[in-house]
């Protein structure tokens, strides 16, 4: 298997994540034109687009859900997933001094990857490489949503140690249906 880590990306590496939203590519499986909304941030003021990805004290301004309302934005870090070059992306966001989200937080963690690079473990070393930071957060557990339907990243949630919670009709933000909820304690992360 090879091996990815998990960066805080620089000016070299976004042309590699360029190609990948031009190919069409969206980092939000729940929002296709968030690949347009990046490519503009990038071309508008790549290093302020550098600086957004660490952003622990949740400065970036509302979040909008997929039926249009803007919720308040939780801190939070985004990660590019590399093996010399651009695989995917994974993002973690958290509230300070509790393991808790609010209800229009579907899960701390989500993360895809690009089409061409799947089936490689990648996804799961990516989950794996984010507990720690997790756990220096002082978080006791993480939760993490998938679709029923969504069996990779079901299996990627169970091998880095997820347990089923909950099954449960989404927020009616995020349309109709029903998701599953994962938690992965941290204890020995
Ligand atoms: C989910 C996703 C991130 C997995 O990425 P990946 O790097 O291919 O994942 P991994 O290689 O680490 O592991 C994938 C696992 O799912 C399995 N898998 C992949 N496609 C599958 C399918 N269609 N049906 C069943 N299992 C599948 C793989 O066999 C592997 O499990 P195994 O090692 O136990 O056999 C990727 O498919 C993706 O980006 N999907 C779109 C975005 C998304 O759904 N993100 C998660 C939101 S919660």
């Amino acid at each position: 298997m090879s091996a990815i880590t998990l960066i805080k990306p620089l000016e070299q590496h976004l042309p590699s994540y360029v190609s990948a939203l031009q190919k069409g590519w969206s980092p939000d499986n729940l929002s296709p034109e968030a690949a347009e909304e990046e490519l503009a941030k990038i071309a508008e003021d790549s290093a302020a687009y550098l600086d957004s990805l660490d952003d622990p004290d949740a400065r970036g301004g509302p979040v909008r859900l997929p039926d249009g309302s803007l919720v308040p934005r939780l801190p939070g870090l985004r990660r590019f997933i590399w093996d010399g070059g651009f695989c995917g992306f994974i993002g973690f966001r958290w509230q300070e001094k509790t393991s808790e989200l609010p209800p229009h937080v579907l899960g701390h963690v989500g993360f895809g990857i690009v089409p061409w690079k799947r089936g490689n473990g990648y996804a799961k070393q990516a989950l794996r490489a984010i507990l720690p930071i997790a756990r220096q957060k002082g978080l006791c557990h993480i939760e993490l949503t998938t679709t029923p339907d969504n069996v990779a990243s079901q299996r990627v949630v169970l091998a880095c140690g997820g347990e089923l919670i909950e099954r449960f009709e989404l927020p009616a933000a995020f349309g109709v249906g029903e998701a599953l909820r994962f938690r992965i304690p941290l204890d020995d992360a």
